[in-house]
């Protein structure tokens, strides 16, 4: 005991006495807010808008492009010949990256203090960017509709109600009763009925697919997957897709994505980390991972980790948070072969974009653009080798849900772009691509509803499901 000791108080001196004093943290706040007060508003502002140092709110840098590394840079290193001290012997990583998070985030809010966006009223024209529309609601009368797909020839839709009821859509009308004997889902927090889709060839084989939380022993749940039939309006034929070892669900209502994608032959779903963030690293878990299996369940033989020992064989890629939306490109859409894309929602900052690719890591918890709700850092890196990079990260969060790449006649302009939607921020976002970048933004409109769901109808038009009322609107083109 007294020799271990006695090799850490050497070790210790030792560094201060090269100079690599350890910060001197531990005395200070963990939260982003509370340290900012004390180390920072005395010369920047209560609200960041500048007193003896320059406001950091108002989008002017003034020695440098504002990006997250200059700020960080600016913290630890800062310019003492200016006034500004520098804090990087004071303040460990995590929380040099809190920091730098929270003031990007009052940058973002402030900013949009003057910025008007479209809030469009029923019928109401928008003008945007490269298109005019109008917001028609289609169907009214939905709590929290999560999900819709659409039947071939003019078959109607089906929409998810979170609650656990399955809606039919019958020339634009809703059909009074929800489809009988669904699965029983866990309606608790994030869960509930939440994703559906129709079989590629439903027109012939009639298969409907859910997703669900589903209820293990003892309160805990997880994301499952079945398919079935509709027939006399009762759920029929069901077959299990996907469930998890049972032993592996958890308690908690949060975090369980999911989005259905079908391609070629396979379906691709994710299940979100359950609020167990350690767990979307560990490949003996279902939790925070993007899954693929062929239509009918089986696991393909070439999905990257069959011969892991320990590993689930259905997983794709990991390092998830919670991915809401998934959506493929497919080919000639990116201009190669079909992709797959998936958003998920990040802690305080760092909701992210990203393109998925067979086996790779997408870093939660281990490097993150955001921070923890209470304003401590979550890690000190947003990026590492060999764990992939959001193709675009959103610091504030707009929360995201929903994505569907437009490939359709009714909007020539807007074809190849990805549209996103989401909860907080009750946003319909366009991204403009240009290969695998997203190279422009545009809100769209923003505040008549958290955005639950887009997609694109076989009428060509753009369709989205609202909150707060629960309806499905859709977008028609105005000339
Ligand atoms: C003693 C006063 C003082 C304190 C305390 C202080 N700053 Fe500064 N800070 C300044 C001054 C002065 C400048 C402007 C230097 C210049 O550009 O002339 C500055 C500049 C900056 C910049 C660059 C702004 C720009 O426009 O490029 C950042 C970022 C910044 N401070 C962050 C912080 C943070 C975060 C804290 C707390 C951890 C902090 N500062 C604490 C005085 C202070």
């Amino acid at each position: 005991m007294f020799s271990r000791f006695r090799i850490f108080f050497w070790a210790a001196f030792g560094l201060a006495a090269l100079g690599f004093a350890a910060p001197v943290s531990a005395q200070l706040p963990k939260d982003a807010v509370k340290l900012y007060a004390e180390l920072c508003a005395s010369c920047h502002g209560a609200n960041q808008e500048g007193g003896q140092g320059t406001s950091l709110v108002d989008g002017i840098w003034n020695r440098g492009n504002g990006d997250d590394a200059y700020i960080a840079r600016m913290i630890t290193q800062g310019m003492p010949e200016l006034g500004m001290p520098a804090f990087g012997a004071t303040l460990d990583a995590g929380r040099v990256r809190a920091l730098t998070v929270f003031l990007r985030e009052r940058e973002v809010r402030e900013k949009e203090k003057g910025t008007r966006y479209a809030k469009p009223k029923l019928d109401e024209l928008v003008t945007s960017e490269v298109q005019s529309f109008r917001v028609e609601t289609v169907v009214e009368g939905l709590d929290v509709p999560w999900s819709i797909t659409f039947m071939p020839n003019g078959g109607g839709a089906l929409i998810t109600e979170r609650k656990g009821t399955l809606r039919f859509v019958r020339e634009g009308k809703l059909v009074s009763e929800p489809v009988r004997d669904t699965p029983k889902v866990v309606a608790q927090g994030q869960g509930g009925l939440l994703a559906v889709a129709v079989h590629p060839d439903y027109a012939s084989n009639g298969w409907v697919y859910l997703a669900f939380s589903d209820a293990g022993a003892d309160g805990t749940a997880m994301t499952a997957v079945v398919r079935g039939r509709i027939r006399g309006g009762a759920w029929l034929d069901e077959q299990e897709i996907y469930r998890a070892p049972r032993e592996l669900y958890r308690k908690g209502g949060n975090h369980f994505g999911t989005r259905l994608v079908f391609d070629r032959g396979y379906l691709y779903f994710s299940i979100g980390e359950r609020g167990a963030q350690d767990n979307a690293q560990d490949i003996t878990r279902p939790n925070g991972k993007i899954h693929r299996v062929h239509e009918d369940g089986r696991v393909p033989a070439d999905n990257p980790f069959v011969k892991t020992p320990g590993a689930l064989p259905t997983i794709w890629s990991f390092g998830h948070r919670n991915p809401q939306g998934i959506a493929l490109r497919a080919a000639g859409v990116g201009g190669g072969e079909p992709e797959l894309w998936a958003t998920e929602h990040g802690p305080r900052g760092g909701d992210e974009l990203n393109l998925i690719r067979k086996g790779a890591n997408y870093g939660w918890p281990l490097v993150t653009f955001g921070m923890n709700y209470n304003g401590t850092p979550v890690s000190a890196e947003t990026s590492r080798f060999g764990l992939e990079s959001p193709v675009v990260q959103w610091t504030p969060v707009i929360a995201v849900s929903a994505i569907t790449f437009y490939d359709g006649a009714r909007y020539p302009k807007w074809r190849g772009n990805l549209f996103v939607g989401s909860l907080g921020q009750q946003e319909l976002r366009r991204l403009v691509l240009k290969g695998d970048e997203v190279v422009s933004q545009e809100v769209l409109f923003r505040g008549i509803g958290r955005i639950r769901e887009v997609a694109v109808g076989p009428d060509g038009l753009l369709y989205a499901c609202l909150e707060g009322p629960g309806r499905v609107v859709r977008l028609v083109p105005v000339e």
